[in-house]
């Protein structure tokens, strides 16, 4: 079986956009793949924070990715700051990365220009950070969506710089592209994000979705109620995509280009077929909100496996570094 891992930032709870473009793909690579999933913190640490809500994001995070269907038994759940490798092997790829690798990455300066009053170090190192987290486990693929597809190609040349100056240990890891890879928010125009307001929440309740989906942008074009749309630049018709069945999406194609029905119509049954979708995944994260040993016990047993395989692995760098072995 082949090696995947992934990492999701812990932002608290997920939503729309985290689900269609990373968590629903992760269920379904359990099946084939033997898959590390990371909940990366201190990633998340080079932006400013409340550490007071550090532990609510971290779990409400893991407690989603579970009510979605990672299961522990089969893959590795687990937060990155409970294997302190992550950070050691970080430290060593620092001295393969190269500066000018790094001052290109086209997060790094995104993110600078976002927050210029603090572009602190780990703002720079983060994709050194995120190779170590890959390279630790050896693995081959790491499903990701567009927008770091850059980074994974850099931790392919990392693999290659330690592999020439210290002999083989890293496997170079590939970008196994979502198949959704940008989800187009409710405004009809920027991806899917939480700080932009533009998605919904799993946990979100009935009325709010139905509501949040009343006010997403539909085809610009239709106006009016007897205006006719064109479906193909409808971003509901496009949400239709990820949770109605053919039938209901026939409908409204012939619905919308004939305007037989309104985007009041549309937006009902989106709404409908999606609460219909969310009702289990709901359900099972309230179960687990009830009963947080069981999440706690996951991420625990789940380090602990990261932890045994990510020691091997720091035992072959340290020897191929030539360092104190006591
Ligand atoms: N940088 C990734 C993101 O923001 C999260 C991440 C950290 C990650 N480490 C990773 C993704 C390792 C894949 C593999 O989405």
């Amino acid at each position: 079986m082949k090696t995947v891992f992934s990492g999701i930032q812990p932002s608290g709870e997920l939503h729309l956009g985290n689900y269609l473009g990373a968590i629903r793909n992760w269920t379904a690579l359990q099946e084939e793949f033997f898959c590390y999933f990371c909940v990366v913190d201190y990633h998340a640490i080079t932006q400013s924070y409340e550490p007071k809500e550090m532990k609510t994001r971290v779990f409400e995070m893991a407690s989603d990715i579970l009510a979605c269907g990672v299961d522990p038994e089969r893959s590795v759940l687990f937060v990155q700051s409970q294997v302190p490798e992550h950070t050691e092997l970080c430290w060593i790829l620092n001295s393969v990365a190269q500066f000018g690798d790094l001052s290109r990455m086209t997060q790094f300066k995104d993110k600078s220009q976002r927050q210029a009053d603090n572009i602190n170090v780990g703002l720079f190192d983060y994709p050194v950070l995120q190779s170590a987290d890959i390279l630790l486990y050896n693995a081959e693929a790491v499903p990701v969506g567009q927008d770091q597809v850059q980074h994974i190609e850099f931790a392919r040349r990392i693999a290659r710089g330690f592999n020439n100056r210290w002999g083989k240990v890293f496997k170079e890891p590939e970008a196994k592209l979502t198949s959704t890879p940008k989800i187009i928010g409710l405004d009809g125009k920027a991806k899917m994000s939480k700080s932009l307001g533009n998605t919904i929440a799993l946990g979100a309740t009935d009325k709010d979705i139905r509501k949040r989906i009343n006010r997403a942008m539909t085809d610009p074009q239709r106006e009016k109620r007897e205006d006719t749309g064109n479906p193909d630049k409808c971003n509901v018709y496009s949400l239709h995509g990820f949770f109605s069945t053919d039938e209901d999406r026939t409908w409204v194609v012939d619905g919308c280009t004939t305007a037989g029905i309104g985007c009041v119509d549309c937006k009902k049954r989106l709404a409908d077929n999606l609460i219909e979708h969310l009702t289990p995944i709901r359900t099972r994260k309230a179960e687990l909100v009830a009963n947080p040993d069981e999440v706690h016990d996951a991420l625990n047993k789940g380090a602990e496996k990261a932890r045994q395989s990510a020691a091997k692995t720091m035992t072959k760098v340290r020897k191929k570094l030539g360092l104190w072995q006591g």
